[in-house]
């Protein structure tokens, strides 16, 4: 229990402040954002949030008050004027004006009141512009051109799919199928003030107009449940129109529409045509109107683009290129007219969140000649994206390159991807007059190893670039220390985030690239600390909720391709979900809440979560599991209705000890299914409960706060043992057990200890699986058992996190051995983002920087010594503004330097410190000091940058 000791000094910010600190300057305002987005164009949220941040230097702003004015651009005309509202609130303001109309766009401006009452300058103004609101909005006809209807996959089941049975097919390039060019030529009708082009596509779409490329989006219109939820996009195109003739043109693919997709690599999940819908509206100095819209004047046909598959990879044969298709004069009376589709506008919503986009580009770190003589080109970093050649040859040589994420333990280029189609081959067919430049267009690859075979002349680094493609997320949290290694685990958690951040959290993007349900709560905090997820999260639980069954089950990964659905058949009896998968519906919005402040996030799901549980609720109220199924004591057949011990289970996935790399994967399952699941039982009743309170429901409040006490006392009564053993003995249940407070008080010491006797016996090495594994070092911290959690993470023998750093990983890999400790190189995933989930720890403790009231409004900075490093720092920028923490450790003093944003306040808390010492140093923003334990300072400040240094005896401060 803490308790206070003394209390040293009360002040108030501003009544005490020293006077050469007084007034810096008023406060500025930055960085608005309307949906965390800076000016988003074509949006079609009915009532857009808005944010903006203070900007001072000095010390203990508030904001009292805030006035947000609303203008129509072009008429300038007063659309909404909030007035003063009294509010500390910056961040998600919600739009309260009238309804907002299609295609206009609305300019925004924002002033403060600050702590002082004393009233800011305006802001700078910013814009968010609406998309199309209507099905009435659009006057474009889906088109589809004349195309063969794509041959679906022939069936396999799940285990010749893994590799598991023999043989794995081939792919069949037979069945790939050519990217289809569109073009329509049109006039514009005098000086232009405004062009917006809405489009979309069943496939990926890539527009031009006179042969400039449209926009930076790649493989738009992304991936979502189309079926409910298909994104248009929207293009400034004012700049691109020319006086007179224009020519617009559209190159579609497969995309997830149509192309082989997920682990079964089938295709035609969702139809086996192509089709596009276009509007381009002009708008006139004049006040006219012009649409340009897709129809049967669009003319279509096929072009060196011989196919192009998101997975398989991308044939280009330049001898195929359709001449000056960009021009006007054109002559394309050999295209064929576009035919007219029904599909109606329904499902359409306008792009959400930040695009698909080359996010960075990577010089190779060396080509190699391999011990079988082939050329290898490394990039030195696994990556999702592709490869840019510069190549110059004779006509028709025929260039291919195969990506891989691995060589072999000699050294040779390794393809070993489990699954049909993932190839991974793009193939390029020279032109033969001068330098030619190659990148594919609508494919990507998970890779670091690239074959050139065919290259004409000596293939050199600098002909090569590797071209990152991620969703365009700013990056937000920053972390290093004084051991390197651990940066660089940072480093490759980062790198895994961007290789699988791509439109939805997928899971890895060479194998499967689905939205994994689990992988994606598991990893969400530390998602959140790399970078700004928000919209991205909340995107991808649109489709969350439209592949929702019937019965409440959400699926174990989203979107939910067929494919997925008759795979999972089979080995789930049925089922579409599992424990720690399905959760994410609740997991998700509450991490979001808890990082950004968003409320809107627990709204929008909580009839999706609630259905959630219910299904949960009566899955585990019926089901008794078979190891029961004799005559039970009435008790103990009571207490069966609270815990979740029926049903497929992922459990806690890929528990190294269990399954042996991937070999066994459900050995894991089947161990640990019945514990895992009933801890995510409790955990989600017990976030319900918070949710319903938060969103003042109070009757559910209490209904989910029984459930969840009813769940608790059923646990310990099932699964506890005297000694406070679990039935089921691996590190994950413990774990699990502990962080969802299934165990009583009185047993959490024991329970700690088992825990901590199962790691020792294990050589201090990790033994936990997919959905423990992000709790593991907060346990053990929470349960006065630092010492170990520094052991598993300074740990080098495999399992560990710097085994996979010193066996040379750049990206996490989905098991713990990958790499086997004899250098044998599995056919597992390098590029797993899940067991990164360690990153949210070293930036929360042993950086110290942490959240103590939703979206940062409150912080706490907490630097921890214990585990032996020098120093350690963290920035983040949360939707106040920065947040820094850093200490340094040096000839026996202590420097921590903290940096708390306006309209914030942080709880500082140093160890070893003198509170009265300490606090004389953060005077100017210091409301409270107080002592704790008598060896740790706890101030209390507002916004402002600190600087504390102080002699501390580090044996001391360690051994707190
Ligand atoms: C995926 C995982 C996923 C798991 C369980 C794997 O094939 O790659 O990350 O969570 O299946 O369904």
């Amino acid at each position: 229990m803490t308790e206070m000791l003394s209390m040293t000094k009360k002040s108030s910010a501003g009544q005490e402040k020293p006077s050469e600190l007084a007034d810096l300057g008023a406060v500025r305002l930055a960085a608005l954002r309307c949906e965390y987005l800076q000016d988003p164009l074509g949006i079609d949220i009915c009532r857009p949030r808005l944010s903006w941040q203070l900007r001072s230097e000095r010390y203990g702003v508030r904001q009292n008050a805030y006035q947000i004015v609303v203008t129509a651009d072009a008429s300038a005309g007063l659309v909404w004027d909030s007035g003063r509202v009294p509010s500390d609130n910056s961040t998600q303001v919600e739009y309260g004006g009238p309804e907002l109309l299609s295609r206009q766009r609305y300019c925004w401006r924002v002033r403060i009141w600050d702590e002082r009452d004393a009233v800011s300058n305006w802001s700078a103004d910013a814009f968010w512009e609406m998309g199309l609101l209507t099905s009435a909005d659009w006057q474009a006809l889906w088109i589809e051109p004349v195309q063969e209807p794509a041959r679906p996959e022939p069936k396999i089941n799940m285990f010749q799919n893994l590799g598991m049975i023999s043989p794995q097919p081939d792919s069949d390039y037979s069945r790939l199928n050519p990217c289809l060019y569109l073009r329509k030529t049109f006039t514009t009708q005098g000086s232009v003030r405004k062009a917006r082009i809405y489009a979309t596509a069943h496939g990926v779409y890539r527009l031009e107009i006179n042969g400039v490329r449209v926009g930076s989006q790649e493989l738009a219109p992304e991936v979502t449940a189309y079926q409910g939820f298909l994104q248009y996009q929207t293009y400034d195109v004012g700049e691109l129109l020319t006086p007179g003739a224009n020519v617009i043109g559209a190159v579609l693919a497969d995309g997830w529409y149509r192309g082989r997709i997920g682990l079964p690599g089938d295709s035609c999940q969702y139809g086996d045509k192509l089709a596009l819908l276009l509007q381009l509206e002009v708008e006139y100095s004049d006040g006219s109107r012009q649409w340009v819209n897709s129809d049967h004047n669009f003319k279509s046909s096929s072009g060196p683009l011989v196919y192009s598959d998101l997975f398989i990879g991308e044939r280009y044969d330049v001898g195929l290129e359709l001449g000056d298709w960009h021009l006007p004069a054109y002559d394309d009376r050999t295209w064929q007219p576009a035919l007219r589709a029904d599909y109606g506008y329904a499902n359409l919503a306008a792009q959400y969140g930040d695009p698909l986009q080359v996010v960075q580009e990577i010089q190779p770190a060396a080509i190699l000649v391999t011990p079988r003589g082939e050329t290898v080109l490394d990039l030195g970093q696994n990556i999702s994206g592709r490869l840019r050649m510069r190549v110059h040859g004779p006509a028709k040589t025929v260039v291919t390159l195969d990506h891989a994420e691995m060589l072999d333990s000699d050294g040779n280029f390794l393809q070993a991807i489990r699954g049909r189609n993932k190839d991974q081959r793009d193939v390029y067919i020279l032109k033969g007059d001068g330098v030619e430049v190659y990148e594919p267009w609508f494919t990507t690859h998970g890779f670091r190893y690239v074959r050139i075979s065919g290259y004409p002349g000596e293939p050199g680094r600098d002909d090569f670039s590797g071209v990152v493609i991620a969703s365009g997320l700013r990056d937000t949290g920053s972390f290093s220390c004084s051991d390197e290694r651990l940066n660089r685990l940072q480093e490759n958690i980062r790198w895994s985030q961007r290789g699988n951040f791509v439109s939805i959290p997928t899971d890895c993007p060479q194998r499967e690239r689905a939205g994994f349900t689990g992988d994606a709560q598991v990893f969400g905090p530390t998602a959140c600390f790399n970078m700004d997820v928000a919209a991205f999260f909340t995107r991808w639980l649109r489709s969350l909720r439209l592949e929702q069954r019937q019965d409440g089950q959400v699926p174990a990964c989203v979107p939910y391709w067929n494919s997925y659905i008759e795979m999972f058949t089979p080995i789930q009896g049925g089922a579409h979900t599992s424990a720690g998968w399905g959760d994410a519906c609740i997991i998700i919005p509450w991490t979001l809440y808890q990082v950004y402040g968003d409320l809107r996030v627990l709204q929008e799901n909580y009839s999706s979560m609630a259905r959630w549980l219910e299904y949960v609720r009566q899955e585990a109220e019926q089901g008794i599991p078979e190891r029961l199924q004799a005559d039970l004591p009435p008790e103990v057949r009571e207490r069966q209705k609270y815990l979740w011990n029926t049903g497929f289970h992922f459990g806690d996935w890929l528990i190294p000890s269990l399954t042996g790399g991937y070999w066994n994967p459900f050995e894991a399952s089947n161990a640990t299914k019945e514990i895992a699941a009933s801890c995510f039982y409790a955990c989600c009743t017990d976030l319900m409960a918070q949710i319903a309170g938060l969103l003042q429901k109070p009757e559910d409040q209490q209904q989910y706060a029984a459930l969840n006490a009813s769940i608790r006392q059923a646990f310990a009564a099932e699964y506890l043992s005297e000694d406070g053993r679990l039935s089921a003995h691996y590190q994950g249940m413990y774990v699990l057990a502990l962080k969802m407070q299934v165990i009583p008080e009185q047993k959490r010491r024991q329970v700690t200890e088992q825990l901590v006797a199962l790691i020792v016996e294990n050589g201090c090495r990790l033994d936990t699986g997919f959905v423990s594994g992000p709790y593991l070092l907060d346990v053990l911290c929470a349960n006065g058992r630092r010492d170990i959690a520094y052991k598993l993470l300074f740990q080098t023998e495999c399992p560990s996190w710097l085994y996979e750093v010193e066996r040379g990983a750049t990206t996490i890999w989905e098991t713990w051995d990958a790499i086997s400790p004899d250098g044998q190189i599995s056919t597992d995933s390098f590029n797993h983002y899940t067991f990164g989930c360690v990153g949210d720890w070293l930036y929360r403790f042993v950086a110290g920087l942490d959240k103590d009231q939703p979206g940062y409004k409150h912080i706490l900075i907490q630097p921890d010594l214990a585990g032996g490093l020098t120093h350690a720092g963290v920035s983040y920028l949360s939707g106040y503004g920065e947040i820094i923490s850093a200490w340094k450790l040096q000839e026996g003093r202590l420097t921590v330097r903290v940096q708390i944003p306006p309209n914030t306040s942080a709880s500082i808390r140093l160890p070893g410190a003198d509170a009265a010492l300490v606090g004389q140093q953060c005077l100017p923003g210091l409301l409270v000091s107080q002592v704790q334990d008598g060896r740790t300072a706890v101030l209390e400040v507002g916004s402002g940058a600190y600087r504390f240094e102080y002699p501390i005896d580090p044996v001391e401060v360690f051994s707190q």
